[in-house]
């Protein structure tokens, strides 16, 4: 944790930065890549790079949760400033906490669908790692309605987050600048 020059607003520490906006690039891409690579009339390459894309992506963001939750333990969030009250600072731990959760189950359920399938993660295949579910496909269903339902969850949650933060950029109050820039003291 820092402090910044102009107005004592504490930050999170650059590496908690990093992680929150390479994490926000891959889950901003892998949200639409997902959705897009369902539509019908696709050229049959073009879907099969998309899904790689998307399973792949979905693999990296769940380590991504992984080493956030780690690193938050080690280094927690640093007090809001007083000017945010009582209800939004538990709205924004609601908040957050919803996001690592849903972006878990979003990981996991879309990695059951593949693997109770039958079908590859190639990023996994290639370092051999094992596989954890067995091949089932009533799994694999549920796991599907799970990941299909759980987006709604995940987006509603990232839009509110994002307002969230626009509101705080225009009262210009400090807290965009816990978070950015990504790099930096
Ligand atoms: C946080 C990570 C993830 C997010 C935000 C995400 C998001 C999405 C979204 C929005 C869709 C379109 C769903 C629909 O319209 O029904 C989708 C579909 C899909 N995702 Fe993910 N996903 C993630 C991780 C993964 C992972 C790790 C895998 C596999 C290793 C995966 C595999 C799939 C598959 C196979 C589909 C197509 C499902 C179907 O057959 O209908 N996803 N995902
Ligand atoms: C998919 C996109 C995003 C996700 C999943 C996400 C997730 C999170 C999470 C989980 C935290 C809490 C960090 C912690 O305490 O452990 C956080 C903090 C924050 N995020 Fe995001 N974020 C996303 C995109 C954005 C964007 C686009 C903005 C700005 C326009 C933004 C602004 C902020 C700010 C200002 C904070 C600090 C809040 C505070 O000080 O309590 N985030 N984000």
């Amino acid at each position: 944790m820092s402090k910044t020059n102009s107005q004592s607003v504490q930050r999170y520490s650059s590496t908690t930065r990093v992680l929150h906006w390479v994490s926000a690039v891959l889950i901003l891409s892998t949200i639409p890549i997902g959705a897009i690579m369902l539509r019908e009339g696709l050229a049959r390459p073009t879907q099969d790079l998309l899904f790689i894309l998307h399973k792949n992506g979905g693999v990296i963001i769940f380590a991504l949760v992984v080493a956030r939750l780690i690193w938050r333990a080690i280094s927690p969030p640093p007090p809001l400033p007083a000017s945010v009250s009582g209800w939004q600072q538990k709205a924004a731990k609601f908040g957050h906490w919803g996001l690592y959760g849903m972006l878990l189950v979003m990981s996991v359920s879309g990695y059951v669908r593949v693997r109770a399938g039958g079908f590859p993660v190639e990023m996994l295949d290639a370092i051999g790692a094992p596989t954890f579910v067995p091949r089932s496909d009533a799994l694999a269903d549920f796991a599907q309605t799970v990941h299909h339902y759980g987006r709604v969850f995940l987006v509603a949650l990232i839009i509110a987050h994002v307002a969230a933060a626009l509101w705080h950029m225009i009262r210009r109050d400090g807290v965009m600048r816990r978070i950015w820039p990504p790099v930096g003291s």
